[in-house]
């Protein structure tokens, strides 16, 4: 990748899991025509490679050992859908699930992991412009973000948003089970010590409970148009 164009502009959109930050930032940044970086997925295809490299995550120089020896790329299917590739195999599926998830949001509570994460993430920030999808994406890796979005929804609401996420792509799941273990991620995202979960003071701060997706995309072009 090029190294990063500092004066590239850039939409920094944080919040919860399940507040609906994937879909907006992906209609966002077609929209806009700019690059997308989902900085989840990145944690996430950590957090796959730690577990099948068998990395017991208390031993925190091998997490963060593992983060940057990691290969991690997007690409475009056919369909236009962004695959992860994790040193060479394809695991957008694996990622997806409540495990990954969970072990996602451990590995990703490591200080050495985000650190060794940190410079490719800001290698995305390129011209057109950046939209960056992510926790800590406008008070840690792009504090100079233009723009910085804070989208959130009832724990209810974002439970069944996911319910059906996982539903629609043919995985068993429980709205029950879902809800706690969401409530279980947001507490130990928002409570860590480094880059906890939580608005950048210059974020706007978007709650999509009840509000359909196609009007969050309308309301979040408009801030970055300056509508
Ligand atoms: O957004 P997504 O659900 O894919 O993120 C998975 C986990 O990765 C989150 O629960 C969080 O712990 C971690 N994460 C993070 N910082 C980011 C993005 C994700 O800590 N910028």
């Amino acid at each position: 990748m090029s190294p990063a164009d500092p004066s590239a502009p850039v939409l920094a959109i944080d919040g919860p899991s399940g507040a609906g930050k994937g879909t907006v930032s992906h209609a966002v940044a077609t929209a806009l025509g700019w690059r997308l970086l989902d900085s989840g997925a990145l944690y996430r295809a950590v957090g796959y490679a730690a577990g099948l490299a068998g990395i017991d995550l208390s031993d925190a120089a091998a997490a963060a050992r593992c983060a940057a020896a990691t290969r991690i790329e997007f690409r475009a299917s056919a369909t236009g859908e962004l695959r992860v590739i994790v040193d060479g195999v394809d695991a957008t599926d694996a990622i997806r699930t409540e495990t990954a998830g969970a072990a996602a949001s451990a590995i990703a509570a490591i200080p050495a992991v985000r650190e060794a994460l940190l410079q490719l993430q800001r290698d995305f920030r390129q011209a057109p412009g950046l939209v960056a999808d992510g926790r800590d994406m406008g008070t840690v890796v792009f504090p100079d973000a233009g723009h910085k979005v804070f989208l959130t929804a009832s724990a209810q609401e974002r439970a069944g948003r996911r319910y059906k996420q996982l539903k629609a792509k043919g995985l068993a799941v429980n709205l029950s089970s879902l809800l706690l273990e969401i409530e279980a991620r947001d507490a130990r995202d928002a409570s860590r010590e480094v880059a906890p979960l939580r608005p950048a003071a210059d974020a706007v701060v978007v709650d999509t409970t009840g509000i359909p997706v196609q009007d969050v995309v309308a309301r979040v072009l408009s801030l970055v148009r300056g509508a």
